[in-house]
């Protein structure tokens, strides 16, 4: 099936070309009569395929499922997990569940946020980062800890934060 729309042309979003097709081997598993209970699943798969949810994704997700588009922008809306904008290469996912709240996250997020000099959310000046708040991610043993990508960083204080994120930096210089 075409993903193009009436006019011939891709859809873009922010200047940036999304390229639909990539959508169809998930839309072909996950479609059909159980469409309506996989839709979580597909926005998952799509948010892994495009780092977020950009506007033309869910409106064509919603088309193909047969599903109004204020449908999977209520579920987009309510779980905290989709992200509508996109992100930085490295996502950060700072937990500020009860155990890492009380063992100082809120710093963890100062020492964030004036590395990078960004607010929740935005993408760092260079590119590399976004940062989240999350609710427990499940290694409160660790706390205050952040994830990025598969990695769970523990016992951090500022001084550790900066140096996680420097690393990184790094890494992607001498690259
Ligand atoms: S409260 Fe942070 S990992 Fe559980």
């Amino acid at each position: 099936m075409s993903t193009e729309c009436s006019c011939g042309e891709k859809p873009e979003s922010a200047g940036e070309i999304i390229d639909l097709a990539l959508l169809e081997p998930y839309i072909e598993q996950y479609g059909g009569p159980e469409a309506k209970d996989n839709l979580i699943t597909i926005l998952q798969k799509a948010q892994d395929l495009y780092g977020y949810l950009p506007t033309e994704v869910i409106v064509y997700i919603a088309r193909r499922f047969g599903i109004k588009p204020t449908k999977v922008i209520g579920v987009v809306s309510f779980y905290t997990q989709f992200r509508t904008k996109p992100v930085g290469k490295h996502l950060i996912l700072l937990c500020q569940g009860t155990a890492c709240h009380v063992n100082g996250s809120p710093l963890i997020e100062d020492a964030i946020k004036e590395h990078l000099s960004v607010e929740e959310g935005d993408i760092s000046e260079n590119g590399l980062f976004t940062y989240s708040n999350v609710a427990c991610i499940g290694c409160c043993s660790l706390a205050p800890v952040f994830m990025i990508g598969d990695k769970a960083y523990g016992g951090l204080n500022k001084a550790k934060t900066v140096k996680v994120l420097k690393e990184i930096e790094q890494e992607e210089t001498s690259q």
